[in-house]
């Protein structure tokens, strides 16, 4: 036990802090986690405050409270998670995936209030009716997000990868691509705020392209997440206002897998991602990093970021040549060399890309580490 907790523990034990959890009710200001430096989401300086930090403001108004935010920032939001809302050092994050395999324990979820989802960006001129009229073209993503992996798994698609959203826009603008996959609320943002609108950005749909957000509050405080729950309701109008102000690409997604799916549960990387900074985004090509301050399988982390979308989480893929979980089986003494090998030079035409100028000899052996785990 942290010496933290433990301190807490000891001040629970005063009287105030008994009467409090007893009752379970809020006393004081509203306390509200959000990342201090995340627009479109959230921004602790200057004018523009971010979506999440209008929307605590006007769900604060719905309870009665005044809200007080608490700072923190989220580019792993499991660990701002640990330090913030789990430790009660506020009441409620603003926000949280909303799939249901984004459990954290401990907390809460309200109902999803805002749909999230990567966006074509493309010249007012281009017809964008389906990802077809991409091909041929030149197409900005960022590095190792769900889209690149998508269009690197196709014939026909040229991309070219960006560390940032910015960076996208700015090829973008000056022609060096035809068009851009890109996070959809960043994208929005940035066109509208500094491109003058010139872009259509166009939401889509698919596996790993999409998700939902909720705000979370910790479990034993079931009343005041129903308050907030309901408050979110009744506040959809205007989560749609603040939607359009901070230029978050809304309307029909367009369908962009062959197998149109909602967001499914093995959008770990998405899922992080979601309603956190575009660096995390950007960031996702480097898991094992996170996976370290995770406390869980380095390659784990990696594999379900990255591969799972196509092999299933943790492997198990209900397509048989896709399930990793029967490597051993299959190739019996020869599996880790097997699998080494198609990890880095990829099978280009059964549809798996080449991962050896991605990641590091000794990232691939943290994910056989992690495949090996599986074997039955
Ligand atoms: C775009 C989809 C896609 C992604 C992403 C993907 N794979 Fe694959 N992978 C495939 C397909 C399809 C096959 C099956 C190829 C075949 O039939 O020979 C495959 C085969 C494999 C195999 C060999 C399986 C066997 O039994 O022969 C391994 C190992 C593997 N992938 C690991 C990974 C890892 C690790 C990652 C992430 C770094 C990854 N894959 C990402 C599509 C993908």
């Amino acid at each position: 036990m942290s010496i933290r907790r433990i301190a807490r523990r000891v001040l629970c034990t005063l009287a105030a802090c008994a009467a409090l959890g007893a009752t379970g009710a809020q006393a004081g200001p509203l306390r509200i986690c959000a990342d201090p430096d995340n627009l479109p989401f959230s921004k602790s300086e200057g004018p523009e405050k971010g979506l999440y930090v209008e929307l605590a403001r006007l769900v604060s108004q719905k309870l009665g409270e005044s809200p007080e935010f608490v700072w923190w920032l989220s580019y792993n939001q499991r660990k701002a998670l640990r330090n913030t809302i789990l430790q009660d050092g506020c009441d409620a994050y603003f926000a949280l995936p909303a799939n249901a395999d984004y459990r954290v324990r401990g907390l809460l979820k309200t109902r999803p209030f805002l749909d999230l989802s990567y966006a074509i960006v493309a010249p007012q001129g281009l017809k964008v009716s389906g990802l077809a009229d991409l091909q041929g073209k030149r197409i900005g993503v960022l590095h190792g997000s769900p889209p690149h992996i998508l269009l690197a798994s196709r014939d026909g698609y040229t991309t070219t990868s960006f560390r940032e959203h910015e960076e996208a826009l700015a090829a973008l603008e000056k022609g060096e691509v035809d068009a851009a996959i890109l996070w959809g609320p960043n994208a929005g943002y940035e066109n509208v705020r500094r491109h003058g609108s010139r872009w259509q950005v166009t939401p889509v749909s698919g596996e790993g392209l999409g998700g939902q957000v909720a705000v979370g509050v910790r479990k034993g405080q079931d009343e005041l997440a129903a308050r907030i729950d309901k408050a979110l309701g009744e506040l959809q109008p205007q989560i749609e206002e603040l939607a359009r102000k901070y230029g978050f690409p809304r309307g029909k997604a367009l369908p962009l897998s062959a197998r149109s799916v909602a967001p499914d549960t093995r959008t770990a990387n998405l899922a992080a991602g979601l309603g956190v900074s575009s660096k995390w985004v950007a960031r996702t090509n480097a898991p094992a990093a996170s996976a370290a301050t995770e406390g869980i399988i380095p390659g784990r982390t990696l594999f379900n970021n990255v591969c799972s979308h196509c092999h299933g989480t943790d492997g198990a893929s209900p397509v048989s040549e896709r399930d990793l979980r029967k490597l051993q089986r299959r190739y019996k003494d020869s599996w880790k060399e097997t699998a080494l090998t198609t990890i880095k030079n990829g099978r280009q035409d059964a549809g798996m890309p080449t991962w050896g100028a991605t990641y590091s000899d000794a990232q691939i052996q943290e994910v056989i580490v992690f495949l090996a785990t599986l074997q039955k």
